[in-house]
């Protein structure tokens, strides 16, 4: 599981895909689709950031990480960039959203380029040691069985890719300038960042659908989300306090055991591996 490998994907969403992609919860749902709303404008931020820091790593297996690194968020923000397009038409907010975006897309390019490299690696860290502690809880708890096609494997390979670059920030921040005070308070800045405008572009999606809401509201529905959501959270809670710690390192954890599978089945669907 060390390895950073590569995967070019082709995943095809179509127009009338279904975006209650959480089996039964439309709310969770458009969190994520929210979520993934930012991901072009972000991930391409994480890779300026990164491609920096290159330049004072003296490091060849790091660097290589590194060029791995943004060589697999290029590919992410790519795929899902396919899918909001989708979901940015069927949402009937479509002129809301996009207005968003563009505020989203000028912010990131502005962080790039009045904040110190120091700031952004400490940014692209709390960033990744968030997402590693939630996808970690997420395989365990088997959170991807509850999501339908093609949503399901596209959120899938990308937390699996996730996984494995999950060093890359943080020993780039490391090289760079390190810290541990300083990369915990602009974590935890990123991390608000990044979850409040999330939950803006989720907003603008649930507002412009209240039908589907009322859909899923039956109490055995309410009840499966409790169970669910709850089975999640008892997993993810202990992980991301554990990335505040001052001993925390993305190296010491212990990865879920299916992930081996989950790198066969995506080597198998990628078009193209390296
Ligand atoms: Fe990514
Ligand atoms: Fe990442």
């Amino acid at each position: 599981m060390d390895s950073i490998t590569v995967r070019q994907m082709d995943f095809h969403f179509d127009k009338d895909m279904e975006l209650v992609f959480v089996d039964q919860d439309p709310a969770m749902s458009y969190m994520f689709l929210g979520s993934w709303m930012l991901l072009p404008y972000l991930e391409p931020y994480l890779i300026r950031s990164v491609r920096m820091a290159m330049k004072q790593v003296n490091d060849q297996e790091l660097k290589e990480e590194m060029q791995r690194f943004c060589a697999q968020e290029g590919n992410h923000y790519k795929e899902h960039a396919k899918a909001n397009e989708v979901v940015r038409l069927r949402s009937g907010a479509a002129d809301k959203l996009q207005a968003l975006e563009d505020t989203i897309d000028a912010e990131y390019k502005r962080l790039s380029k009045e904040k110190s490299l120091r700031f952004n690696l400490a940014y692209a860290e709390g960033f990744e040691a968030m997402t590693s502690a939630t996808s970690r809880a997420q395989f365990e708890v088997g959170f991807f069985d509850a999501m339908h096609s093609p949503i399901r494997e596209l959120i899938e390979w990308h937390v699996l890719e996730e996984l494995e670059h999950r060093n890359v920030a943080f020993e780039a921040y490391e090289a760079v300038s390190g810290g541990y005070f300083y990369r915990l308070f602009v974590g935890l800045w990123a991390q608000w960042h990044f979850i409040s405008l999330s939950m803006k572009l989720a907003k603008i999606l649930r507002d412009a659908d209240p039908n589907t809401f009322q859909k899923y509201n039956s109490r055995s529905q309410r009840w499966l989300r409790i169970k669910r959501t709850s089975k999640y959270l008892l997993k993810a809670l202990p992980k991301v306090l554990n990335i505040y710690m001052p001993w925390y390192s993305p190296r010491k954890f212990e990865l879920p055991a299916v992930l081996a599978q989950v790198q066969k089945r995506y080597n198998e669907l990628a078009t193209t591996t390296r």
